[in-house]
């Protein structure tokens, strides 16, 4: 750990209303995966802070919608270039406290100013655009979109900077005011982002920060002065928030949550190519991606061979900590509570019948280190599935391709799928049939694209995408009807009332 990132990793604090509020106390702690004796950050949250950075927020916040577009679009630049000089510190603290590959934070870090590039691209702004119509009779119509006020953010831990920057980001452009709160995994990373922040010298109480877990998300999503929640995290989290909702209809509420997400592969499938993105997706960042590929289908033609090649590369890929050189695929799990969760479900698909083929155990060194699992399982069904974040994959064995869709199809969840075939017909097929919000060919299920939506259906999402289509939800759209007064009487609408209203003549 190098000078700048002990400097921000040693003083717990929130970010409220352009300060710094120190947190005592370690009711939260995160520790380093790779060598969970080595604490890096410990606070107990203050939920004060909560109402004080809210306060903060919807203080600052007509000043920052009255600013406009372009000004608050220069602020979000500074804020890219403040990334861009601390990237390599803010790639470290992210590895550090989550465990991934220290490569793959440096491509997390890059993907904060990628995202405020795209966002500020006409084609991605073009969807929130003021615009004018001519609804006849004489009237103007125009569409003029508005800020809903202060967002409450909800970051995860597996992508602590990056997924939820794809909330504020719009957010901000768009002229609403934020309080983040990280996730409880990855505090040092938040204060990191704050930090950043403050460098990049957004007007006070416009980005806000709050420490803390379930109690503090909690006092955020249910307080009665935000105007929005965006969460990316798992289902659990996401109804929670619906629920304490359920009477704001008019509050915005933009839910990013899991995926069961399968990957077809089909009899004429380049086998190389689909082994290699298969075992990419399925254990990226150490399953512990939403998009991770959780349930491989496939043909029964080429399984055996497919099977031979996914376990021996998925067996032989380099499990190293994050700060290892490169190249190493896989981190450590994020703690021992996901150690816990992986071991479990293993033993559970097991003792439903599933035959391991590829056992996961714990790794005979400090830390969260387990080596992949893969499972074969008769059929897939959506009774009793759940997500684990975890690097655990099952496949199953299939004649036909409608089984093979209605496997696909049979989760609670509808995030990501892929198709591994040369035909285009069967691309087709699965395009038409598969019910998931990101659906791909001959590319793994892992990897979405800023340029385009990013959502689910059933328990991934309540259909308000994020990705190129956030900005949806940063604002609501307000229709005009507008006459100009010499025109009004001679334009109305209730010509029947004319006659009978010539006496203000
Ligand atoms: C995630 O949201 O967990 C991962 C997104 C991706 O794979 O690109």
């Amino acid at each position: 750990m190098n000078a700048s990132t002990q400097w921000i990793v040693g003083n717990p604090s929130d970010y409220v209303d352009g300060q710094w509020r120190a947190i005592a106390g370690d009711e939260i702690q995160s520790k380093n995966p790779a060598n969970p004796g080595q604490v890096v950050w410990s606070g107990t949250p203050e939920l004060t802070h909560v109402d004080a950075a809210v306060t903060a927020a919807r203080a600052a916040f007509a000043h920052w919608k009255q600013l406009g577009q372009h000004e608050r679009a220069n602020h979000l630049r500074a804020f890219s270039a403040a990334c861009k000089k601390f990237a390599e510190p803010l790639a470290q603290v992210i590895t550090l406290e989550m465990g991934k590959t220290i490569a793959e934070s440096r491509g997390e870090v890059k993907l904060i100013s990628d995202k405020i590039d795209i966002t500020l691209q006409e084609s991605t702004l073009a969807r929130v655009t003021n615009f004018e119509v001519d609804p006849g009779g004489g009237r103007k119509g125009f569409c003029r979109f508005q800020p809903y006020g202060v967002m409450a953010v909800l970051g995860p831990f597996n992508f602590p900077a990056h997924l939820p920057n794809g909330h504020w980001v719009p957010s901000l452009l768009m002229g609403n005011t934020v309080v983040f709160k990280p996730s409880e995994k990855t505090p040092a990373v938040g204060q990191w982002i704050a930090a950043i922040a403050e460098v990049a010298g957004f007007p006070r109480g416009v980005f806000n920060l709050v420490q803390g877990g379930v109690e503090t998300a909690k006092r955020l999503t249910c307080h009665a002065d935000i105007d929005g929640v965006m969460l990316t995290g798992s289902w659990r989290a996401g109804r929670a928030v619906l629920q304490a909702n359920l009477d704001r209809p008019g509050r915005i509420v933009a839910l990013e949550m899991g995926g069961s997400n399968p990957a077809i592969v089909w009899q004429d499938a380049d086998i190389r190519a689909a082994v290699l993105e298969c075992v990419r997706s399925a254990y990226a960042t150490t399953g512990q991606r939403c998009t991770c590929t959780r349930r491989l289908i496939v043909h029964r033609s080429i399984a055996q061979r497919f099977v031979s090649a996914f376990t021996k590369v998925a067996s032989t890929m380099i499990i190293a900590p994050g700060d290892a050189p490169e190249p190493n695929f896989m981190g450590p799990l994020v703690d021992q509570h996901a150690v816990n969760a992986f071991f479990d479900k293993q033993t559970i698909i097991r003792e439903g019948g599933g035959r391991v083929l590829l056992e996961g155990v714990r790794m005979d060194r400090a830390g969260f280190f387990v080596t992949p699992s893969l499972i074969e399982v008769a059929r897939f069904e959506k009774a009793g599935d759940s997500e684990t974040f975890a690097p655990l994959v099952q496949v199953s064995v299939v004649d036909e391709l409608q089984d093979a869709i209605a496997q696909a199809n049979a989760t609670e969840f509808g995030l990501a799928a892929a198709v591994f075939t040369h035909q285009h017909s069967v691309w087709q097929e699965c395009l038409q049939e598969l019910r998931a919000g990101c659906v791909n060919w001959n590319y793994g299920t892992a990897g979405a694209s800023s340029k385009l939506p990013f959502g689910g259906l059933g328990r991934s999402g309540n259909l308000r995408p994020a990705g190129s289509f956030a900005l949806d939800s940063a604002v609501f759209p307000v229709a005009s009807m507008e006459v100009s007064s010499q025109d009004t009487a001679a334009t109305s609408a209730a010509t029947g009332l004319l006659a009978t209203a010539k006496w203000f003549q």
